[in-house]
């Protein structure tokens, strides 16, 4: 089978790209590379000794996407494209919109023009907004969401499921993501954020290379075990082989699916620190501060679904998100350049 992976090249889509290969699919990147290096897909070639077709196109595009489509003979999408800052979202909410939901109404017209009739989405926990019960579970209520970001993704959602209700051909399975970490084994691909991360994995990697001085902490009078935030933090790998189970629940099972994709463990941010150091034998500076604005004490998911219908578990564990991590900043303290 041949999969289009739109945003192949970014942090997911390119662990993805390489999990689909070792499984036998053939894989074709659509990519706008502005949040992506052309490095990324040599890396992802070197990895699986395939070869991979790239397209440097604008998925919103409709004239470059249908190239894409008329070039390939293509059996299913993943879509990973779009934009993913949190905090930028707030600040360009129409730019996000536009981006965003643009880019998925034109993918889905011409998977329909070409007959395509299978697409994973790239959704994320942002969803279901804030918490009501936990861990959660893909039958919770969802939105409203805390910023334009996360709305992108439950406006999508919804989308995607109307497409599929008038056109029935079209099977689509929505991936819930938790907090994706860590990042390929072989130290070759990894995550890249620009300028300061937001994020704290690639932040207290960058303070262990030395790039920034110290860790702030956000906030440890939160009610968790030890004050500070709680998420399900998930290795980027093990959700990559996530998106090869969706593909094949999907072909095997038409119509409209929703998983969780997350461990169901609870870490704090001093327990992924800790690991951290422990892990890699390297000190993370650290000082308290206040609250990050937007900011939820706990987030962790029901997994159960995903293991149930799609045979799929995340089988790698805190240390392998650490020294993975690790692994890759080490080795590309410069990201891809
Ligand atoms: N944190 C710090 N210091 C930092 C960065 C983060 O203490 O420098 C803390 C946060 O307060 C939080 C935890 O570390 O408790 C995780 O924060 P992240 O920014 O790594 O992740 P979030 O859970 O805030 O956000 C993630 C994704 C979003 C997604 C959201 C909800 O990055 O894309 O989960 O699913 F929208």
């Amino acid at each position: 089978m041949k999969i289009l992976l739109t945003g192949g090249a970014g942090y997911i889509g390119s662990h993805t790209a390489v999990e689909l290969l070792n499984a036998g699919f053939d894989v074709v990147i659509a990519d706008d590379f502005s949040n992506s290096s052309p490095e990324v897909i040599r890396r992802i070639e070197k990895i699986t000794g395939k070869a991979v077709s790239v397209y440097h196109v604008d998925v919103a595009d409709e004239k470059a996407l249908e190239g894409v489509f008329e070039d390939n003979s293509i059996d299913g999408v993943i879509h990973f494209a779009g934009f993913k800052a949190v905090g930028e979202s707030v600040k360009i909410p129409l730019a996000y919109y536009r981006n965003n939901i643009g880019c998925t109404l034109t993918l889905l017209e011409t998977m329909e023009k070409f007959g395509v009739n299978i697409i994973i989405f790239s959704s994320s926990a942002t969803v279901y907004g804030t918490p009501k019960a936990l861990p959660l579970a893909e039958d919770m209520t969802t939105g409203p969401c805390s910023n334009p970001y996360g709305s992108t993704k439950l406006f999508i959602e919804q989308i995607i499921m109307d497409a599929a209700a008038a056109r029935k051909e079209l099977t689509a399975v929505l991936l819930r993501y938790f907090n994706p970490v860590g990042a390929h084994q072989s130290g070759l691909v990894g995550e890249m954020p620009n300028g300061i991360p937001n994020n704290l994995m690639p932040f207290i990697s960058q303070v262990a290379v030395g790039k920034l001085a110290r860790l702030n902490v956000f906030g440890n009078d939160y009610p968790t075990k030890d004050g500070t935030g709680v998420r399900d933090y998930i290795h980027v790998v093990d959700l990559a082989k996530g998106h090869v189970a969706a593909l094949n629940y999907g072909v095997k099972n038409p119509g409209v699916e929703v998983f969780n994709l997350g461990t169901g463990i609870g870490y704090s941010v001093l327990d992924i620190v800790n690991a951290f150091v422990k892990v890699n034998q390297i000190e993370i500076p650290y000082v308290i501060t206040d609250r990050r604005a937007g900011d939820i004490a706990e987030c962790y998911a029901n997994a159960e679904k995903a293991s149930r219908l799609m045979g799929w578990k995340a089988g790698l564990t805190l240390e392998d998100m650490c020294r993975d991590t690790w692994r890759w900043q080490k080795n590309n303290p410069n990201g891809y350049e």
